[in-house]
C-alpha cells in the first residue's frame, strides 16, 4: 500500500425532506450572498427549486440566481457566472442539480477568486493549480459524476470542444444533500449514465499496479456489487427508496477518494471518454460504456491478474474457464450485458458515431501529456487502438 493522506471535508446530510436544511446549512458554513446555480429545468419541475428558495428566505439569506447549465457544462456560461459573482458581491455558489450543475459551480468559484491567469489555462495547462474557491454546497439530484464531494470540475471549451478538469482541495464543497427521493424523477437514461459513470469511478480505481491493497479493492468489490445489482431494481421501480438510496450512496463513496486511498488509479478510460463527450456530447456515462469494454480488451493481456481478480469477485466468472483470457473475455462480455440490459450503447456505433474522428480524438486526448493511464499508460497510438475496437 501507498502511503496517503486522506482529507475530504464535506459534510454529507442524507435522507428524505433533507433539501430543508439548505437555507440553514448555507448559513452554517458562512454564506451570505448566495449565486443559486442548476441546470435545464427539471429542479423547477419537481418541485425542489421551490422548496430551496424558501429555505434560503427562511433563514434571510439574500441571492441571485443562474440557471441554464447544460449537460458537459460550457466555459462560456461559467464566464457568465463569473460576471454576476462580482457584480453582486456573492459569497457563495450553492449547485442543485447533477455534476454538470456542480462543476460549472465549482469552475465559477475558482474562477471569481482567481486573477493571475483566466480560468481555462488552468484547465488547458495547469490541471492542479487552483489553489482558492468560494466556498461551494450541493443539492444533488441525480446519483453519478460523484462532484458533489470530488475535489475536480469537468468543464467544455465550445472553442475547439476540449472537455477538461481541474482538481484540487478548495474544489471540494462543503455540504452535500442527498435526499434520493430527488431521483425517482430521473429519466431511465440518466439513471443508467449515472450507474455507468459510478461503476466506471470503481473500476478506475480498481485497476492499480500498487499490490497489497486488499481492503480497498474489496470495498471497491462491495461498492459495484451493489451498482450492479441496485440499477436494474431502480430502472423496473423508479420510486424504490431502497434501490435509490443505495445507487446514491455509492455514488458519492466512488468519487471522494477514500476508495483509492494508498493506491494509484487507471483514468484512461476517462480521458478517452471525454474527447467523446466532448465532440460529440453524448452523455458521459454512455461514453463510458463504450471505452471501458474496449479498455479492458486492449490491456488485459499484459496484466491480467486484477481483471481475473474481478471477474471472479464481482461477475462471479467460474475459474473453470480454460484460460486467464477466457476468464477475462466472459466478464467483459457480463459487463456488456448489464450495459446492454440498462439500455445502454457499448459501440460507438450505436452512439451513432462515425470512425472518421478517431484520428482527431486520439491526438486530443495527449494535447499537453506524455501518456495516459497508470495501470498500462497509453499513447496516442494505444487511443486509436481502443477507439477502433469500440466500433
Ligand atoms: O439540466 P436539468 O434539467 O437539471 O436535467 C438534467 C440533465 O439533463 C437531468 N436531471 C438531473 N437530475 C434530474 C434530472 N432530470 C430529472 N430529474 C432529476 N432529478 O439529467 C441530465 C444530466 O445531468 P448532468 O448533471 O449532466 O449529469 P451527471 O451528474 O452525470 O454529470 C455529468 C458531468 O459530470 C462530469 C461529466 O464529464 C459530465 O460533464 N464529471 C464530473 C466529475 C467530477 N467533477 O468529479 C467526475 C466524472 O467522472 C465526470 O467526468
Ligand atoms: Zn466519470
Amino acid at each position: 500500500m501507498n502511503d496517503f493522506t486522506f482529507h475530504n471535508p464535506a459534510m454529507v446530510v442524507f435522507g428524505r425532506g433533507k433539501e430543508e436544511m439548505t437555507g440553514a446549512l448555507v448559513k452554517q458554513h458562512g454564506g451570505k450572498k448566495v449565486l443559486l446555480h442548476y441546470g435545464g429545468g427539471s429542479i423547477k419541475r419537481i418541485g425542489l427549486y421551490a422548496r430551496v428558495v424558501e429555505s434560503l428566505r427562511r433563514e434571510g439569506i439574500e441571492f441571485v440566481e443562474l440557471g441554464g447549465v447544460q449537460p458537459n457544462p460550457r466555459l462560456s456560461l461559467v464566464r457568465e457566472g463569473v460576471a454576476l459573482c462580482k457584480q453582486d458581491g456573492v459569497d457563495f455558489i450553492l449547485a442543485v442539480g447533477g455534476g454538470s450543475v456542480i462543476d460549472s459551480a465549482k469552475a465559477i468559484a475558482a474562477a471569481t477568486l482567481t486573477t493571475k491567469k483566466d480560468i481555462w489555462e488552468y484547465y488547458m495547462n495547469d490541471p492542479n493549480g487552483v489553489s482558492q474557491a468560494l466556498p461551494i454546497g450541493v443539492v444533488l439530484t441525480i446519483p453519478a459524476a460523484g462532484s458533489e464531494t470530488s475535489d475536480s470540475s469537468v468543464i467544455t471549451n465550445e472553442d475547439g470542444a476540449f472537455k477538461r478538469s481541474i482538481g484540487g482541495s478548495c474544489l471540494i464543497p462543503r455540504f452535500a444533500v442527498l435526499n434520493p427521493e430527488l431521483t425517482f424523477s430521473l429519466p431511465p437514461y440518466q439513471t443508467a449514465c449515472g450507474a455507468s459513470d459510478i461503476l466506471a469511478h470503481l473500476f478506475e480505481r480498481y485497476f492499480t499496479q500498487v499490490r497489497n491493497v486488499d481492503l480497498t479493492d474489496r470495498l471497491l468489490e462491495a461498492s459495484m456489487k451493489t451498482i450492479l445489482l441496485h440499477t436494474p431494481i431502480a430502472l423496473r421501480e423508479p420510486e424504490n427508496y431502497n434501490a435509490r438510496s443505495e445507487i446514491m450512496w455509492v455514488g458519492t463513496l466512488a468519487h471522494n477518494n477514500l476508495l483509492n486511498t494508498g493506491r494509484t488509479g487507471d483514468w484512461a478510460s476517462h480521458e478517452i471518454e471525454h474527447e467523446l463527450s466532448g465532440i460529440y456530447d453524448i452523455a458521459h456515462g454512455a461514453g463510458l460504456a463504450i471505452v471501458f469494454p474496449a479498455w479492458m480488451r486492449y490491456v488485459y493481456r499484459k496484466s491480467p491478474h486484477k481483471f481475473v481478480q474481478l471477474a471472479v469477485r464481482v461477475f462471479d466468472v467460474d475459474l473453470a474457464f480454460e484460460d486467464e483470457g477466457a476468464i477475462v473475455r466472459e466478464m467483459i462480455e457480463r459487463l456488456e450485458r448489464w450495459y446492454r440490459l440498462l439500455g445502454l450503447p457499448v459501440r460507438l456505433s450505436e452512439a451513432g458515431i462515425p470512425e472518421d474522428r478517431i484520428g482527431e480524438m486520439s491526438g486530443k486526448a495527449l494535447v499537453g501529456r506524455q501518456s495516459i493511464g497508470a495501470y498500462q499508460t497509453l499513447g496516442v497510438p494505444d487511443v486509436e487502438a481502443i477507439l477502433r475496437l469500440a466500433l
